[in-house]
């Protein structure tokens, strides 16, 4: 099922998310649903805030770019009660964009490797440390769960310019090719 997505301005974005329990309803079908709705808005992550729920959990497909990136065949990951638990002085630049925040895209710098622990999708759980474009998108979708969007990173000049953008989206004159919640 296709979820409609939350754009900037609802306040579901901003919110700090609860941990999600083991017994959570219809945690795979949530999954499911999230992936497909992520899928077909040609995203390469989705976090559980951004369909309106204010759980700790995203999802994550990194096949989609594997025809230009091959180390990401098969990259298709549910992150459940994710941490972020040390990240490296490395740091690099990239441009990110966002599913809530359609039409604009910043260069954002962030670590370049982060050691996380998380629940797949089996609710197993993982430790390891992650790199590259997989960091990246981590830390994005992650910033989700924590109320936080990738445009709080840019500078204050970069904030200015896409000021106007923001406002409309505020005022739902927006336009992009997925369904959207409309109403707050
Ligand atoms: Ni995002």
């Amino acid at each position: 099922m296709i979820l409609p997505m939350y754009i900037f301005g609802q306040p579901v974005l901003r919110k700090e998310t609860t941990e999600i329990p083991v017994d959570y309803p219809n945690l795979k079908e949530l999954i499911d649903n999230m992936f497909e709705t992520m899928k077909l808005a040609e995203g390469v992550g989705l976090a559980a805030p951004q369909i309106g729920l204010s759980i700790r959990m995203f999802v994550v497909d990194l096949d989609v770019i594997s025809d230009d990136l091959p180390q990401y065949k098969g990259y298709l990951h549910a992150f459940i009660n994710p941490q972020i638990v040390e990240v490296s002085e490395e740091t690099n630049i990239s441009e990110e964009g966002c599913l809530s925040v359609p039409g604009v895209h910043e260069n954002v710098r962030r670590p370049a490797k982060i050691h996380v622990t998380y629940l797949d999708e089996n609710l197993t759980p993982h430790d390891e440390w992650i790199e590259d474009f997989a960091a990246r998108v981590f830390q994005h979708e992650y910033d989700h769960l924590e109320g936080k969007l990738f445009i709080d990173h840019i500078s204050n000049l970069r904030k200015q310019l896409i000021k106007k953008k923001l406002i409309a989206m505020q005022k739902g004159q927006i336009n992009c090719s997925y369904k959207i919640k409309q109403n707050r």
